[in-house]
């Protein structure tokens, strides 16, 4: 039989992705052989920009219990209480094993830990590493572990195309690396750790590799996805005209750094009882409606952090310097940019989605832990949490190998595109003006026949922009059929929440 692929590969299972997600999982399947495919480097993607750190109930005062009730309370509603349970009880122990990786968390002269404070948390009970370089250094440590496991095999430079499916179930994936090889990966497990949305918005703070790929891919095999319509906007990313923009971690309002206008009004307080530190959906449509109404907005640490930013901050701190801003002294201007995304592939606990052979982990999946909108310092914790879970559950399934049936044929990741950067901003601008924190019928209905417009003009082979289209799409879809405001996503034609148990999008 001749096949459409240059290269056969054949594991116990493949990775998509190689994010804390990602890899957390891929090494809990020892000794199944793991085939990890990446766009890039390992350890690419979202991981290592994460700044704020990861929340855990390690402080005395504190317990996964209160851990539970702050997600909920920022998750309008909406979490799975069950994800939520595993997510804050597996968190102590994630932080330990983390720790037992070789990841250096920062602790103060006693030998503790130091523990800072974010938005919507009751208690400091977010670990940090290099003051605010904790996803660098989550990804040093599991890169390194990566690279040293006998039964990880990683396939870099290489884009996954699409799931390959016989009958119901996930076989494989077909990839094209980047000096034009042709790949059929075949695994009994395929996992997604493919990270989230961010860069189908014009505004963001994700790096430029965050394209929905496997929101995309599953999508296109038939896999339940949830909650697509909840799309998190970070308040505070750096306005100095970067794409990406740089992020201000909201650790410098949980050390005190404050919000102030070009008025110098310090506008927080009186809107919300906890002021900058009220969950970020809140604090992003503030400013948002400050800038829609031509102000400017400045978040200022000068007495709150001051001289010490350089130790305490240090990669925030380097991003303003080299677009020329000290926050020692003078306020830091801001505007909220597309940070995170809470739906996804539904999984269950252990990472499985809906289809035979498929799972998901990390920014990609939806586990229901964050409902409407996620906890600050949630998103490294619920990659970690899931991904050991879905690894293990993946080690214990062991599935026998695949076979190469004549289905296989098919499995052909076609041509790489040429350049779609055009339809690419297009799509970016769309999904900002439209479906971005202040949303509405008509602009939603506007960008579901722009983004089909928009996918009429591509190749029919898989491409991250076409990845981009699809998935913004259904984004815009789902926002549009949720009728009502709860956490992230807000209608300015529905500005209230739908009473108890109408919740559910129509
Ligand atoms: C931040 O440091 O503000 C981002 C952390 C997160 O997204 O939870």
């Amino acid at each position: 039989m001749r096949y459409p692929f240059d290269r056969l590969v054949r594991a116990d299972a493949v990775v998509v992705g190689s994010g804390i997600g990602g890899l957390t999982a891929a090494l809990a399947m020892a000794p199944r052989r793991v085939l990890v495919i990446t766009k890039g480097d390992p350890g690419g993607g979202s991981t290592p920009w994460a700044q704020g750190g990861i929340a855990a109930a390690v402080a005395a005062a504190d317990s996964p219990a209160d851990h539970a009730a702050d997600t909920v309370a920022v998750g309008g509603g909406l979490n799975d209480p069950a994800a939520v349970e595993v997510l804050t009880a597996d968190a102590p122990r994630r932080v330990a094993a983390l720790e037992a990786l070789g990841v250096r968390f920062d602790t103060g002269p006693d030998g503790k830990v130091l523990l800072g404070r974010e938005g919507g948390h009751q208690h400091r009970r977010v670990l940090h590493s290099g003051g605010d370089a904790t996803g660098a250094e989550m990804m040093r440590a599991l890169v390194r572990a990566a690279a040293a496991a006998a039964h990880v095999e990683t396939l870099p430079f290489a884009f996954a195309a699409d799931l390959v499916r016989d009958g119901a179930r996930v076989v494989g994936v077909t990839a094209r690396t980047d000096d034009g090889e042709k790949v059929l990966a075949l695994a009994p497990a395929v996992v997604l750790g493919t990270g989230g949305i961010g860069r189908l918005y014009a505004n963001t703070t994700n790096p430029p590799e965050v394209t929905g790929d496997g929101l995309a891919m599953a999508a296109r095999a038939a896999a339940a996805l949830a909650d697509l319509e909840f799309v998190q906007f970070h308040p505070t990313a750096l306005a100095s005209g970067r794409d990406p923009m740089a992020l201000l971690t909201e650790a410098l309002r949980g050390e005190g750094a404050v919000l102030v206008d070009d008025a110098g009004d310090r506008f927080m307080v009186g809107h919300h009882p906890d002021a900058e530190l009220a969950p970020r959906d809140v604090v992003a449509r503030a400013i948002w409606a400050r800038l829609e109404a031509g102000r400017r907005v400045y978040l200022d640490a000068t007495a709150a952090v001051g001289a010490s930013f350089p130790e305490r901050f240090p990669t925030v701190f380097a991003l303003c310097r080299e677009d020329g801003i000290d926050p020692r002294v003078e306020p830091v201007p801001v505007a909220p940019a597309a940070h995170y995304h809470m739906g996804g592939v539904a999984t269950g606990l252990d990472g499985r989605a809906s289809l035979p052979g498929l799972w998901a982990v990390g920014e990609v999946s939806c586990t229901g832990a964050h409902g409407a909108n996620r906890l600050a310092s949630n998103s490294l914790l619920e990659a970690t949490v899931f991904g050991q879970r879905a690894g293990e559950a993946v080690r214990a399934a062991g599935a026998p190998p695949v076979e190469a049936t004549a289905a296989f044929a098919a499995a052909d990741p076609g041509p790489a595109p040429g350049d779609l950067s055009e339809v690419v901003a297009q799509v970016r601008r769309t999904m900002w003006h439209r479906v971005g924190v202040v949303r509405d019928g008509p602009g939603l209905t506007a960008a579901v026949e722009r983004l089909g417009e928009l996918e009429g003009r591509l190749p029919p082979a898989a491409s991250e922009a076409r990845n981009m289209v699809e998935a913004g799409r259904l984004i815009a879809r789902a926002a549009l059929a949720r009728g009502e405001s709860r956490g992230a996503h807000f209608r300015s034609d529905f500005p209230a929440p739908a009473p108890p148990g109408e919740e559910a999008a129509p």
